[in-house]
């Protein structure tokens, strides 16, 4: 199987992500066939070089790798359910978002049909794609991301294959995003709560930016080797000391009308752990109350 960056491709999907996939091989100089619901979503594109396909099943024939962006599985099932003949033999790498059983159903779909499938997490915003810092995951045969792993660096120079289970990806996806929603959101309730004092989002700034600095980016690693190890004992701050203070947080956020729900949670697991007898443990093995 060839490896190059040139091929002809096809483009499903040009919503926000999708017309930027379709924009990194038109700028590369592939021949990119695009086609989506609404029409009009390909005009941008076809100024630029792209083809509108008519219909799905036009799209797919002109290319031999097809990239899917839709809104959900669903939506791609749909597509794809009366087209499986004109998918045979193709490469189907799908960049939808959803969940680890969708995408090894739609693994195991294709499987059956005779299509080289990979499924992928973008984890990157649109005006990341084709930079080289724009990480995708992949998942599905090796032998198909050996094969266009070229072509996908075109949408994101840090393209990591994860391996021959599809749903892979989706699970690294949702760590991210968990990560991430969680992390922005204990920085929100951290502005809800200063700003009863009237301190701006700018003057609270610099302390959030030094409090994830200096302690909470070296807690990553750290946390890692105390998971992957199992060893939770510290000498720095125990589950017992945490579990004291976010009282306090619970209690000032009600008093104050601050919405404390995201706090009551990370209170259940810190008394969950403690009550379990592992008071002395040190925050990652909070991991364990994760764990059902
Ligand atoms: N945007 C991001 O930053 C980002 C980042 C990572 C991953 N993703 C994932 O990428 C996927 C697309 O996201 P997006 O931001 O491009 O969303 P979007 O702008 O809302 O686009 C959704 C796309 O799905 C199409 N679609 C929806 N329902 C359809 C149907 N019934 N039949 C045919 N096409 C249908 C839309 O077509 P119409 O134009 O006709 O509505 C459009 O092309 C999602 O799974 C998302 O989670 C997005």
């Amino acid at each position: 199987m060839s490896n190059t960056n040139q091929g002809p491709v096809t483009v499903l999907g040009l919503g926000m992500m999708g017309a930027a996939l379709a924009d990194a091989f038109v700028r590369n100089g592939n021949r990119t066939t695009v086609w989506n619901r609404s029409a009009g979503k390909a005009d941008a594109l076809v100024a630029k070089g792209a083809v509108a396909a008519g219909d799905v099943r036009e799209a797919v024939d002109a290319s031999p790798v097809i990239v899917v962006c839709v809104s959900t599985y669903d939506v791609m099932n749909d597509l794809f359910g009366p087209l499986s003949d004109a998918l045979r033999g193709k490469v189907v790498v799908n960049l939808t978002s959803g969940t680890p059983d969708e995408a090894r159903s739609a693994a195991a779909w294709a499987a059956d049909h005779g299509v080289q499938y990979l499924d992928g997490a973008i984890m990157a915003v649109p005006q990341m794609i084709g930079l080289p810092e724009a990480l995708i995951f992949y998942g599905g045969a090796q032998e198909v991301f050996a094969g266009q792993e070229e072509l996908l660096k075109l949408l994101g120079g840090n393209s990591v294959y994860l391996g021959t289970d599809a749903g892979v990806p989706m699970i690294y996806d949702l760590a991210l995003l968990t990560m991430l929603w969680s992390s922005l959101a204990g920085y929100f309730h951290a502005q809800a709560l200063v700003s009863t004092v009237g301190v701006s989002a700018a003057e609270f700034l610099p302390f959030a930016n030094t409090w994830i600095e200096h302690v909470i980016t070296p807690a990553i690693p750290e946390s890692a080797e105390e998971i992957d190890s199992a060893s939770f004992e510290t000498e720095i701050s125990s589950l017992n000391v945490n579990k004291a203070a976010i009282s306090h947080l619970v209690k000032t956020s009600n008093q104050l009308g601050i919405n404390s729900d995201m706090s009551v949670a990370i209170q259940a697991l810190i008394e969950k752990r403690v009550a379990a007898g592992h008071g002395t443990h040190a925050l990652s093995s909070l991991v364990e109350a994760f764990k059902k």
